[in-house]
């Protein structure tokens, strides 16, 4: 082919893509944004564009024009192809930009009030509970809520005859209703939270057995649900009580004394918190004694006035109970205490009807509700 038949084809092939190429470049000014630029790609690059059809064609061409077409469209095709991926580049920026601008955020603007839930009065005060006995070196345990016997009753040197055992106090259960069978024992709805000492003394024996070594005192709180066959303003068949336990071989007395007073002031946050321990009868302690606090029966103000409310039972456990889990009473002695929850959280917080705690009315947890963003701590000292 001579130079003058190749500049022929070249105008000629000019000619042919001369149209398009102006249209392209008329387009492109009238692209705004990336969805206008998207159809301007699809308009001229395509599958159905003209570029697109002008290339296939190549093939169909007589041999000697071929190559010099080809390249011509070729080199228009990524002509076109950069200059829309530079155009995308540029709109891209501004869009971030724009969305950068428009996204600001306003450190200073008022925090937007977020519809928060509330902490229920009874885990608010359990929160209260495990950071005053935390601070006092104790851990907390759990239980099972459904027991049996030997563990509620029995260990715990509740004799056979004790009216706690009849059916009108604790909710027995039918061994049909549980998948294991409870053998000789009964099994029951924990009527109080005593039964995790039993569990905890069985564990920390079996522990100084196979390891050898002395186990560290026990001191445990064992903040759970209880259940009895009760129900009015101030009993329901389910509530909540906390247990505590501590074991070694030097507890006094004057320790049980000394840790329920320290709590006491610290829960009430009253400094001078008039308490008068009372002999009493439990069948796990010896001696025993009621603790019961100063208050105000009609202003329900605790710390003043001249009247006593019973608060908690407690004592020293006793010797066959340690026994009963293994334990040389001779080596070891301990006190124990329970309390009951709702109790020291209606005198606190001024709930005058124990049965509102489980309506789960919103209007009354409003009411007595805590803020989440407000755990409880010791900031009122112990
Ligand atoms: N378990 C007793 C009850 O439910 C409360 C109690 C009294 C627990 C004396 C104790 C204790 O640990 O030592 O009424």
């Amino acid at each position: 082919m001579t130079e003058i038949d190749r500049a022929a084809i070249e105008a000629d092939e000019n000619t042919k893509l001369e149209s398009l190429k102006a249209s392209a470049v008329k387009q492109l000014e009238t692209v705004r944004d990336l969805p206008g630029l998207e159809a301007y790609r699809v308009e001229f690059l395509g599958k159905a564009s003209e570029l697109m059809r002008l290339l296939k064609d190549v093939g169909t061409l007589p041999a000697a024009e071929r190559p010099i077409r080809a390249a011509m469209r070729n080199r228009l095709r990524d002509a076109l192809s950069r200059i829309v991926e530079e155009v995308r580049t540029k709109l891209e920026g501004e869009a971030l930009t724009a969305r950068l601008s428009a996204e600001q955020i306003d450190v200073s603007a008022p925090v937007r009030p977020e519809p928060l839930g509330l902490i229920h009065p009874i885990s608010r005060t359990m929160e209260e509970i495990a950071a005053i006995f935390g601070a006092m070196g104790f851990t907390i345990k759990e239980g099972p809520d459904v027991e049996d016997d030997w563990y509620a009753f029995g260990a715990l040197n509740v004799p056979s005859h004790h009216p706690a055992r009849a059916m009108m106090d604790t909710f027995y259960l039918k061994a049909s209703h549980l998948n294991a069978s409870a053998g000789e024992r009964k099994v029951l709805l924990r009527p109080h939270t005593s039964s995790v000492q039993i569990r905890t003394m069985l564990e920390w024996a079996e522990t100084r057995k196979t390891s050898g070594a002395a186990a560290p005192d026990i001191r445990i709180i064992v903040p759970g649900r209880t259940f009895r066959s009760d129900h009015d303003a101030t009993h329901s068949p389910m509530f909540h009580q906390f247990e505590g336990l501590v074991i070694g071989r030097d507890i006094t007395l004057a320790h049980l004394k000394g840790c329920l007073i320290d709590f006491l002031k610290a829960f009430f946050n009253v400094a001078d918190v008039p308490l008068r321990f009372r002999a009493s009868y439990f069948p796990f302690t010896e001696p025993s004694m009621e603790v019961d606090i100063g208050w105000n029966r009609k202003s329900a103000e605790v710390g003043r006035g001249a009247d006593w409310l019973e608060i908690l039972g407690s004592g020293m456990v006793h010797p066959n109970v340690l026994a009963n889990c293994g334990i040389d009473p001779r080596e070891y002695q301990g006190f124990a205490f329970g309390v009951g929850i709702e109790r020291i959280a209606m005198l606190k917080y001024g709930i005058a009807d124990l049965r509102l705690f489980y309506e789960n009315d919103v209007r009354w947890l409003r009411h007595y509700g805590f803020s989440p963003l407000a755990p409880a701590n010791l900031h009122e000292g112990i």
